[in-house]
């Protein structure tokens, strides 16, 4: 492989594939500002220029929140954006590996998400990422009439946090840790916490099997991504609390308080149970990803020798 292009370099988790696909070949890496992707013959622009092998989109419109009252600008960065990079991979024959996420499913399931469930996001924010997914999909069923094929990743991921990028969860436990005696966490949603240097690592894995595979390839799909594990977002702040503290770091907090999602009312609705079943993943990547408590103990290290 020898070009790749990667969107949304500079997020939480742009800036670990940075690194991860660095065996993989030449990354030209773009930010938001080299590439806004609400621009649609820019986006056409660059990939025709570059021609890459592997396009990584790792950009999102991820605002959660305030996507219900953005939800052009959502849809524009979320769906239209990886439609066009859909477009223009099969185009020159491209690989293309795009993100997604658990909250297309509505949460009212109680055992893991395959792959083959029926998304029903309850947010803008869902709605815009699953229209994202359909865009890709859509685009490789149109060629195959062709007989032609697009070789895409859709990996679907949750609760991602790592040590770069704006915030986070685990940034902000740390942030009221320090500051507050007492936190309330809502713990009757439930999930996996996933480090975004394992999705890193397991994309760079899929993105070179894809490409040694050529055309057509038996990995094209849509795939889960998560830690292993489940975790209420109170089991994780406790346990954030826990790996913290024997890390070193300074923390005020005494209470952790379980409370309802109605006591911690938010503008999007998101899913209450969004676990993602992992056996797709596995056999893809012939090991199964490690447990979200590894990945937070080895996150909480890397961020407390950064910070001394
Ligand atoms: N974070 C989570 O909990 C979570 C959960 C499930 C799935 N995901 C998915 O995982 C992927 C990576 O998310 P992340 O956590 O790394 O998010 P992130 O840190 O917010 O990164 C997203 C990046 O996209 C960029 N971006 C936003 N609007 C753009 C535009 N118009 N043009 C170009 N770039 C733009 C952002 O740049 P600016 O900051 O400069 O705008 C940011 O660098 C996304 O597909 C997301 O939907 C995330």
């Amino acid at each position: 492989m020898t070009r790749i292009l990667l969107t949304g370099a500079d997020g939480q988790l742009g800036q670990e594939l940075q690194r991860t696909l660095v065996p993989l070949g030449e990354i030209i890496g773009v930010g938001h500002q080299a590439l806004d992707l609400t621009q649609p013959d820019r986006i056409r622009q660059i990939i025709s220029e570059i021609k890459p092998d592997l396009i990584v989109n790792a950009a999102a419109y991820t605002a959660v929140d305030k996507a219900q009252t953005e939800p052009e600008l959502a849809k524009s960065i979320n769906a239209v954006a990886p439609t066009i990079m859909a477009e223009e991979q099969a185009r020159h024959g491209g690989i293309l590996i795009h993100v997604s996420t658990d909250y297309v499913f509505d949460g009212r399931k109680n055992s893991p998400y395959t792959e083959e469930d029926a998304p029903n996001p309850l947010s803008v924010y869902g709605q815009s990422k699953l229209a994202g997914e359909e865009g890709i999909q859509k685009t490789s069923q149109s060629l195959q009439s062709a007989h032609q094929e697009l070789r895409y990743i859709i990996l679907r991921t949750a609760w991602v946090y790592g040590t770069y990028g704006k915030s986070n969860f685990v940034k902000t436990m740390l942030r009221l840790g320090a500051e507050r005696d007492e936190i309330r966490v809502v713990a009757d949603q439930v999930g996996t916490p996933t480090w975004a240097c394992d999705i890193a690592s397991s994309i760079a894995i899929l993105g070179q099997k894809v490409h040694e595979q050529g055309a057509p390839s038996p990995l094209t799909g849509i795939y889960n991504f998560t830690s292993s594990g489940v975790a209420s977002w109170y089991d994780f702040a406790i346990a954030i609390f826990e790996e913290a503290k024997q890390l070193g770091f300074e923390l005020k907090v005494q209470r952790v308080v379980p409370i309802t999602t109605s006591e911690y009312p938010t503008p999007a609705t998101r899913p209450a149970y969004s676990v993602l079943a992992g056996q797709k993943i596995t056999a893809a990547l012939g090991s199964h990803p490690p447990h979200w408590r590894q990945g937070l103990r080895q996150m909480l290290a890397e961020l407390y020798s950064r910070q001394t």
